[in-house]
């Protein structure tokens, strides 16, 4: 059997599991639920979910990765040969093919975004927002064009293999997408609605929290962190032994965190300083309210305008891209490992089957918006089905598996690297993945399940 593959550095291993943590998530979603939610409490519930029950989650996959050295079906059957434990396993990589094949249609309109922004269509001054979007979805032609292209770049970077492909592409996509932040975040200071979109994002009014927002926040911090999806448990497999699993999860969910947190920094400044626009225009933000809010945010220098919304779906493309590869991995890894064919025949059966998927998937937003199940288009059932029912459930079994079934002392050496990393915070992880975790993702997981059938 050949060897198995790794990362060549600890920078690239961290910088490859927060190109997967980083993503549409952080950039689209957690702005949508910041405003749908009431601002700064929802950050602050976010964090602690993050701290409490992401971040134990996570290292719960990084042991179980880096010590297998598999992908995650293969993971589960050698730590629990013969018990449904392997279950996990399976839910992971399906989870991450599901996710991939409507991941990758998003990922298409942030490509389409991007080339729309430079070639001056969103800057058109009589360009109706909500029209420009609902026709581009509609089109099949355009929009599957966007995510085929979107596929196939995913698809060269994961042929190269891991240090040449995923670690290479991370370690420079990665700065250039925190460049990126780092100068839109600078120009969002010239708006005049920084003021306030500050205060919106600074200043927590607890009156707004209830029970739903914090369960928002909390599915909020898990999907953000790729937690139980078989991405991260793939990559630490890649993971060097000398390789602090603890640190790598917190520089990672650190990351993570401050790029959900500064997409808010750019996104709120420019929608208060419109009059009339929506702080909470759910999921229509970034690709409806956005390119109207930065032509006029910076009305007087149509040239900002210009740059700043063609680096802003750039940002988002970056993102995307990384993630997606993540997700492509966790598949790929097993198809390669446990049907002993090549890396490239593997990568290739990943990305035309989810393709197909994914054609659905994009069709659901025009010729096949009448093909519903439960009421839900096809595309809106993939994501209910993978973010609300098997990833939390995939999360508790990881904790409980972590927490309770692993040995004890596997577990230790992991997380000490054999006694080399201090091991004071091994209870207190022990006692969050033993108790806190489950409890608060089974609380979730119920509340999702009654809102979905509209209890
Ligand atoms: N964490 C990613 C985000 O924030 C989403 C994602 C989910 C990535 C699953 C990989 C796997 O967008």
């Amino acid at each position: 059997m050949e060897k198995h593959a790794n990362f060549g550095s600890r920078m690239g291993a961290i910088f490859a599991a927060a190109g997967s943590a980083v993503g549409l998530g952080n950039i689209w979603r957690f702005p949508m639920l910041v405003g749908d939610n009431g601002g700064a409490a929802f950050i602050l519930i976010y964090i602690v979910s993050i701290l409490f029950v992401g971040i134990p989650i996570m290292v719960g996959e990084f042991v179980i990765g880096r010590h297998t050295q598999s992908n995650m079906i293969e993971a589960f059957r050698q730590l629990a040969p013969g018990k449904w434990w392997r279950i996990i396993g399976v839910m992971g990589i399906g989870v991450a093919f599901i996710i991939l094949s409507y991941y990758i249609v998003v990922s298409g309109w942030t490509l389409y975004y991007a080339y729309s922004s430079f070639s001056g269509a969103l800057s058109d001054p009589d360009c109706n927002y909500g029209a420009f979007f609902g026709d581009f979805v509609a089109n099949p032609w355009l929009s599957l064009l966007a995510a085929v292209l979107f596929m196939l770049m995913t698809h060269l970077i994961i042929i190269r293999g891991v240090q040449n492909g995923i670690e290479k592409c991370s370690k420079v996509l990665m700065p250039m997408l925190l460049l990126i932040i780092g100068i839109l975040v600078v120009c969002t200071f010239s708006m005049p609605g920084i003021n306030e979109g500050l205060t919106f994002l600074l200043k927590p009014d607890f009156s707004k929290l209830t029970i739903s927002v914090v369960l928002a926040a909390m599915g909020q911090a898990f999907y953000s962190l790729s937690v139980a999806m078989g991405c991260l448990c793939t990559y630490a497999s890649y993971f060097g032994r000398n390789t602090r699993l603890v640190s790598s999860a917190l520089s990672v969910s650190s990351i993570d965190t401050f790029v959900a947190v500064l997409s808010g920094f750019i996104i709120f400044p420019a929608v208060f300083s419109v009059p009339g626009v929506d702080v909470n225009a759910g999921p229509g933000l970034v690709f409806q309210t956005l390119p109207y809010v930065f032509n006029m945010a910076f009305g007087n220098v149509p040239f900002l305008a210009y740059i700043f919304s063609g680096l802003f779906y750039i940002l988002l493309f970056l993102a995307a891209l990384t993630s997606a590869i993540s997700l492509h991995e966790a598949v790929t890894a097993y198809v390669h490992e446990n049907w002993h064919i090549t890396r490239k025949k593997a990568s290739t059966i990943v990305s035309v089957s989810a393709m197909s998927m994914g054609v659905l998937c994009c069709l659901s937003f025009g010729v096949l918006s009448h093909w519903t199940i439960f009421g839900l288009t096809i595309f809106d059932l993939f994501d209910v089905v993978s973010s609300t029912i098997i990833l939390p459930l995939g999360g508790v079994l990881l904790a409980l598996f972590v927490g309770w079934y692993l040995n004890r002392e596997l577990v230790r050496k992991e997380i000490t690297n054999d006694g080399q990393v201090s091991q004071r915070v091994f209870p207190v992880l022990m006692f969050l993945l033993r108790w806190v975790a489950p409890i608060a993702i089974l609380t979730m997981f119920i509340k999702g399940l009654m809102e979905m059938f509209g209890m």
